[in-house]
């Protein structure tokens, strides 16, 4: 019998936590869509009054203190991962916490399987990989480098410009006189106007932390003002970028080298957002706009797009995938420019993965458009990551894929 070890960072329970958890906003590294799930996200109350702070009063952004755990998991899909897990082998949970090496250092199992997002620092995605390298223990998903890559969205774009593979034109800043650099125009950036609007974030975060309608950046006082409150609460430079007015879209991808697959898109409908919003899926989206009451339907899976843009997307999303090294899964996400070009946004190698339907996880919906259950899908990734490594376990999944789009 395979010994699969399953590593993870579960969310500490609210009683766990040393400030009100009312503070807190919840989710996993991709926030659900919906907020049937609050119990279990540790939250009692919705993270809505310091989102609306956040807009209303520009010096309270959420702090990176408010979010720290955003992107752990919490233990519905940690027991939902483990039991896809159980049909291949034994599972032994390795929760990555103090204890992680010396634990994998003890069970020694065939191969790991990694949801854990880490805590401190950009490296903290690549921390429980190298420590498996070490022990030479194989494992599933990208390796430290990638990882770490793709957790900066900076040093993402300057290797996918550099290849050519289009991204919005950007720039970092670190400081005040970085951004001012941008509000003189001597910066790649054109200054921000309402004709030439910029997008700005912090660098190395996931689950929209730190991204609001006040990050799309009209002028260079927006841009000064918001700018010195992400690096105020973040203490990370920011990535200011063109902003793409298209429409959006996320990709999932299952497997390796030429057997890697797009799984069918998914859309987001913007129209879906309240009245004159900004069109992007960021914080107030992901945790305000959409309530159990009057959920937010921003998603359709397979996007109902021309046949030619999907395989233009497809095309750049692999080349992506592959030049960045990402193995066995991934999310990326995409925006049209003005001219209808897909651009690539961000990377996500360790992609969100609630196993809830109705949580609207993005890369688990649309492996079910691709006929996968939540099961199958961790149980693809393990096998990819298992062929990949040369261990061997249970050809459960022996059905073709068949991506229906
Ligand atoms: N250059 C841009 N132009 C237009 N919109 C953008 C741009 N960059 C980011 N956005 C918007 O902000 C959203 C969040 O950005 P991004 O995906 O980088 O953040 P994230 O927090 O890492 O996301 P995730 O929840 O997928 O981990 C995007 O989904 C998109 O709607
Ligand atoms: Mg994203």
């Amino acid at each position: 019998m395979t010994r699969i070890g399953f590593a993870y960072n579960q969310k500490p329970a609210a009683s766990q936590l040393s400030e009100p958890v009312s503070d807190r906003p919840r989710g996993d590294d991709e926030p659900p869509s919906t907020r049937r799930d609050l119990s279990s996200r540790n939250l009692s109350t919705p993270a809505s009054a310091l989102a609306a702070a956040s807009i209303a009063a520009p010096a309270s952004v959420a702090t990176a203190q408010d979010d720290r755990f955003a992107e752990w998991d919490g233990p519905e899909t940690i027991d939902a991962v483990a039991d896809a897990l159980g049909d291949l082998g034994t599972v032994i949970r390795l929760e990555a916490d103090d204890d992680f090496p010396a634990k994998l250092r003890a069970s020694r199992p065939d191969i790991v399987f990694n949801i854990a997002e880490g805590l401190n620092g950009v490296n903290r995605e690549a921390h429980v990989p190298a420590i498996c390298e070490f022990y030479g223990v194989p494992y599933s998903g990208s390796d430290p480098f990638t990882l770490t890559l793709c957790l900066h969205k900076g040093r993402t774009k300057e290797t996918l410009a550099f290849h050519g593979v289009p991204t919005a034109p950007f720039a970092l800043a670190a400081s005040l006189a970085d951004l001012r650099l941008i509000t003189r125009g001597e910066t790649r950036l054109p200054v921000p106007s309402e004709k030439s609007p910029l997008f700005i974030k912090p660098v190395h975060e996931g689950s929209s932390k730190g991204i609001t309608e006040r990050n799309y950046i009209t002028s260079p006082a927006a841009l000064m003002e918001t700018g010195e409150a992400l690096l105020d609460a973040y203490d990370q430079p920011l990535l200011a970028e063109t902003f793409l007015p298209g429409m959006e879209f996320t990709c999932g991808v299952l497997g390796n080298g030429k057997d890697a697959v797009v799984l069918p898109i998914v859309g987001m409908n913007f129209g879906t957002l309240p009245e004159g919003a900004v069109p992007i899926y960021g914080f107030e989206a992901k945790w305000i706009w959409d309530r159990p009451e009057n959920p937010l339907d921003i998603f359709q899976c397979p996007a109902d797009i021309p046949e030619a843009l999907r395989a233009e997307i497809e095309q750049v999303v692999l080349r992506t995938y592959h030049l960045l090294g990402c193995r066995d899964w991934s999310r990326i996400d995409v925006r049209l420019d003005a001219a209808g070009a897909p651009h690539i946004v961000e990377v996500n190698p360790l992609p969100g993965i609630l196993p809830d339907p109705a949580d609207n996880s993005c890369l688990p919906k649309a492996a079910r458009a691709a006929g996968l259950s939540y099961d199958e899908l961790i149980q693809r990734c393990l096998t990819h990551a298992a062929a990949r490594t040369g261990v061997r376990v249970p050809r459960r999944t022996p059905r073709r894929l068949e991506v229906v789009a």
